[in-house]
């Protein structure tokens, strides 16, 4: 591939094949074909970076990488499961699932299927086979996507119709529950609910949603830093108590507030002093982030791709001095962003500590960034960045191998 012509393909383009692939693939391992087949795709978020669990805004699109799942319905209650990317296999009863400290990429599928069963939803076996498109651990919500292709794939062979809002709580409770992971709603709701050519302001309280065009001379950049989140779990759960500490401690003045959502920049300029200054800066990222995506928001339905880039870079600032979770690596992708005439705005995506950055780029000026940030990377870390120009994509559905 030309290094400076990344691929901005659509999901579906060269689905065919991998759907091929894997139809073969499956065949090959159970001895008969798969009869349907569920894809989801990854997320990336453009503003809005650890709001989702403060009751606030976010405003992701779904990314044309994705989980493909092939599957046979079973006439009894057995799951059994591959995946073309892990070597061990899985396999579990739906009368007792238990979590799998060895076979660790099943839990997203077995967490799902235990829920839905806690949930009344009698559910019926399967072989399934998946595939995944999606960077595993580079922040782009590859368990997500398992999750909610998982759930599809469960559901539909019984002829259960979960509303796509139910759907996304389900997955977000299978990894809070099941997985242990914390996470807040963000990944699960746009992968269940995504929409093409858009993203979606989420209002991670209402759940209502605001659908947002990207004004087509800019293009998506994700650039995958290649550092994997060691820190990301434990330091992840140290925030969101951070945020309720600081909760806690405001209500005392603003009686009646619940969550950060409900503080504005001004509350926190009267009552910050009553903070512990490691709390404060927590809560100054939440609070200003907030108010950052109303305004990009606004900022991209006027076309305003320069203020929306401002926005992106002063989120990226934020996560990095109030909230702490950017990496130098991190920092250097955003700078380098920065420098390449062209680049609206730069920044961390998802939880931080590694894992990719976002950027709004004109679309003449892809080649050039490209060519910008992989040499300015390389120099620096003797490390390649992978580098993805991503269209918006639907949400999770099921394919038809050939439309
Ligand atoms: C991870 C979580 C999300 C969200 C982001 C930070 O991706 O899964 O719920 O909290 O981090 O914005």
């Amino acid at each position: 591939m030309d290094e400076n012509q990344p691929p901005e393909r659509k999901a579906d383009e060269g689905r065919d094949q991998i759907l091929a692939h894997l139809s073969a693939a499956f065949e090959g391992k159970f001895g008969v074909p798969p009869t349907r087949f569920f894809r989801a795709p990854g997320r990336v978020n453009l503003i809005g970076e650890h709001t989702d669990y403060n009751d606030g805004f976010v405003l992701p699109l779904a990314i044309n990488r994705e989980v493909l799942m092939a599957v046979r319905p079973r006439p009894d209650r057995v799951v059994r499961a591959l995946s073309l990317q892990a070597d061990a296999p899985a396999e579990f009863s739906l009368d007792s699932v238990g979590f799998d400290a060895q076979v660790r990429w099943s839990n997203y599928l077995r967490g799902v299927a235990f829920l839905l069963e806690e949930h009344d939803h009698r559910l019926e076996g399967m072989d399934a086979l998946v595939t995944s498109t999606v960077p595993a651990g580079s922040g782009l919500s590859s368990s997500a996507a398992l999750e909610v292709c998982a759930c599809l794939a469960l559901t539909s062979i019984v002829g259960i119709e979960l509303g796509r809002v139910d759907m996304a709580l389900l997955c977000q409770r299978a990894e809070n529950e099941f997985v242990g992971v914390p996470c807040g709603i963000m990944d699960q709701f746009i992968v269940s609910l995504a929409q093409r050519g858009r993203a979606l302001c989420i209002d991670c309280r209402t759940l209502g949603t605001e659908a947002v065009s990207i004004p087509p001379e800019a293009a998506v950049v994700i650039v995958d830093s290649g550092v994997r989140r060691q820190l990301a779990g434990s330091e992840y759960r140290t925030r969101r108590e951070q945020c309720e500490q600081g909760v806690a401690l405001l209500a005392e003045q603003m009686p009646g507030i619940t969550a950060l959502r409900d503080v504005t920049s001004a509350d926190l300029e009267r009552w910050g002093h009553l903070l512990p200054d490691e709390i404060r800066a927590r809560c100054r990222h939440v609070v200003g982030e907030n108010e950052r995506v109303g305004e990009a928001v606004a900022a991209l339905a006027q076309g305003d791709l320069a203020r929306a880039g401002k926005l992106m870079v002063a989120s990226h600032l934020s996560l990095r001095d109030h909230y702490q979770v950017s990496c130098p690596e991190l920092d250097l992708l955003v700078e380098l962003a920065m420098a390449t005439p062209g680049v609206y705005g730069s920044r961390l995506t998802g939880a931080g500590f590694g894992g990719c950055t976002v950027s709004l780029v004109a679309r003449e000026a892809v080649p050039s960034f490209v060519q910008a940030v992989s040499e300015g990377y390389r120099q620096k870390t003797e490390r390649a960045p992978d580098i993805y120009v991503t269209t918006a994509e639907a949400g999770a559905g099921e394919v038809t191998p050939g439309l």
